[in-house]
């Protein structure tokens, strides 16, 4: 491997020094191996870095928010001219500071900065090879957001809002199937064209910086030679639970839609869990309702009567985020946010928070809707922004999370505490906090279908590209390989027969748009660990599910401290700094959901857990496609 590399550098030497990309203010200066050349290339790179990122960041913002052919090239350019940039300066360390030079520095930080300027990623590539594969990734990310249904010639459905709102409101099996396949054939079949060739381009990128393929190189982020085996074990602990809960879920949509679609000895349809990927299941809350006579902990109805609206939703959040004595919003965050979708362009409406590198200008993207799940979200969101405005001092090459599983924990550690009936309470959408065992259990199992249904999926996606990346998927079996994942992992089944012909996994988001997906999995796991340790500083006594962390400036401190070191340290020494262990660890989750753990085995004894008739796949219904307008 290290030849390789070394004959790459040879290759792309010239390139640097020609390289047409980079304006002249933008590149490197001349340094020596000295300590203070290290130094004063460090705060060089980080002032260019500014400028460059904050232009690159701006034509993807540009082009996020209005989805045009020019907006597209734009952004392309800047993407181009980012990447110059990494090859010009990344070339300029590798040339200047050998890692043994970099032993020698005084502070273990600056060799940590130095290493990570020297992986070069796209830029790696030949220009030709990079302009191709910025164009397909800016491709794969239009066809995306820009898919629609049709149930008839003159009416079209995309993701947000409509076909959120089916899958989480329809309940009839025909309609559901129909926007299902609707969708999976429309934003997942196109994108399959150019997945074999983006992931050739990305291994021979990630190949070049010295590893095995971007799989590896995505994982390498972790710090750690045993993350896969961590994350089974992770995932293997709390497979009981997950069984549980699918047998509850299985045997309640058996009830309502019957024998002939749901089998209790088989994976779920895909269609009928409350979310177009089956990632969550908490919108099919009100069809498994433990103690249906209990307070709606669903607020959705209530956010409505109330007349929430979506900034009001930014202000509820804002404000949990201030009582811990965390940062306000900045007013470019208020000014320059796209908060809800326009009418009047195409846009991507996966939610996204965005940090323009410039110390001030920081923004979330997010076509907002009123509903509970997206005042949660709006807290997710939040979280990657109070990460940004504590991390923004940091040297640019810290500004992440300690690793991506961090960042994506923020929000959803304060959503956790939002959703509980006792903070419900305080902000007025529930009527009473009342918290006897029957309102316990209806808020578990509501919490468990958002978070224990979610964990197979945060898990098996980057299980399916790290295989794609390896090889070990091929372009032949990418569809089967998913389906096979999404059966042995979540349980469910595609509603109707898909070959090779479709692609369903570009009909997520993260795929065609190039998003990591296992730092949701981490952090489904550490928002447990961090919640148990911030209740025990806000000195919540009762049960973990209970504790609600609002006003806790102790708690405050402790999340602040995580949010300032950003990426300089190893996530293992941050994890043990907040809370006092290294290690990720799911005895926090199994704590918080123990109640509705034992409620669930007992619901189940004569069920069968799992799964035994893997290969099992529901009949079409009589009449489907043509009178999908009838039940
Ligand atoms: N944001 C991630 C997704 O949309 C995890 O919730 O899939």
């Amino acid at each position: 491997m290290d030849s390789l590399v070394r004959s790459l550098l040879l290759l792309l030497l010239p390139v640097v020094v020609l390289s047409e990309d980079l304006p002249e203010s933008w590149q490197p200066g001349n340094y020596t191996n000295s300590t203070s050349d290290a130094l004063r290339f460090l705060s060089d790179y980080n002032s260019t870095a500014e400028e460059v990122f904050f232009y690159s960041v701006s034509a993807s913002w540009n082009y996020e928010t209005n989805i045009t052919e020019y907006n597209s090239k734009l952004q392309v350019k800047a993407d181009l001219e980012e990447q110059a940039f990494i090859q010009a300066w990344g070339f300029k360390a590798k040339e200047t500071f050998s890692d043994k030079f970099l032993d020698s520095l005084p502070n273990p930080k600056d060799k940590r900065l130095m290493s990570g300027i020297k992986v070069l990623g796209a830029a790696n590539l030949p220009q030709a090879e990079r302009e191709e594969f910025n164009t397909i990734l800016s491709t794969m990310e239009r066809i995306y957001s820009t898919a629609k249904v049709h149930p008839e010639p003159n009416i079209s459905w995309s993701m947000n809002p409509d076909l959120t709102g089916i899958m989480a409101r329809n309940r009839s099996y025909k309609q559901l199937l129909f926007a299902w396949e609707g969708w999976h054939n429309a934003a997942g079949v196109p994108v399959k064209q150019y997945y074999p060739r983006y992931v050739e381009l990305s291994n021979k990128a990630a190949q070049a910086d010295g590893y095995e393929d971007t799989g590896a190189y995505w994982r390498s982020w972790y710090e750690s030679e045993t993350f896969e085996q961590d994350i089974e074990k992770l995932f293997k602990t709390i497979k009981p639970l997950y069984l549980n809960l699918h047998a509850f879920v299985r045997r309640q949509l058996y009830n309502f839609y019957g024998p002939k679609y749901i089998n209790l000895k088989g994976p779920i349809p895909a269609h009928l869990l409350g979310n177009m990927w089956a990632q969550t299941w908490n919108n099919i809350y009100d069809m498994m309702t433990p103690f249906p006579k209990k307070p709606n902990v669903d607020v959705t109805n209530e956010m409505v009567k109330q007349g929430y609206n979506v900034t009001h939703m930014f202000h509820v959040a804002e404000e949990f985020f201030t009582s811990l004595g965390l940062e306000a919003m900045p007013r470019e965050f208020w000014e320059k946010s796209m908060f809800v979708k326009p009418k009047d362009r195409e846009v991507v409406c996966q939610g996204s928070a965005w940090d323009f590198l410039n110390h001030k200008d920081f923004r979330i993207l997010q076509c907002t809707t009123v509903t509970m799940e997206q005042l949660m979200s709006v807290h997710h969101g939040m979280g990657d922004i109070e990460y940004f405005l504590q991390y923004k001092d940091q040297h640019v090459g810290f500004r992440s999370g300690a690793n991506p599983g961090f960042l994506q924990a923020i929000g959803d550690i304060i959503a956790l505490s939002v959703s509980t009936p006792n903070h419900l309470h305080k902000i007025n959408l529930l009527e009473s906090a009342s918290s006897d065992a029957e309102t316990d259990l209806n808020f578990l199992l509501k919490m468990a279908l958002e978070e224990i249904a979610f964990l197979p999926f945060g898990y098996l996606i980057d299980l399916w590209r790290w295989s794609v990346f390896s090889g070990i998927t091929t372009p032949d079996n990418y569809n089967s390989d998913w389906w096979h994942l999404r059966t042995k992992y979540q349980g469910i089944c595609p509603p109707t027969i898909r070959t090779e012909e479709h692609f369903d996994p570009g009909a997520k988001y993260h795929i065609p748009g190039n998003y990591p997906y296992i730092s949701y999995f981490v952090s489904y796991i550490l928002k447990f660990q961090f919640h148990e340790k911030l209740c025990q500083a806000a000195n919540h006594t009762g049960p973990l599910h209970t504790c609600d962390i609002y006003q806790s400036a102790e708690a405050g401190t402790i999340l602040k401290k995580v949010l300032q070191a950003g990426s300089s340290k190893p996530w293992p020494d941050v994890l043990e700094d907040a809370i006092g262990t290294r290690e990720m660890s799911a005895s926090s989750l199994m704590k918080y959901f123990e109640p509705v753990t034992k409620w669930l085995e007992k619901q189940n004894v004569n069920e069968t857990l799992g799964w035994p008739e893997f290969a099992w796949v529901p009949p079409i219904p009589e009449g489907y496609p043509e009178d999908i307008g009838k039940n």
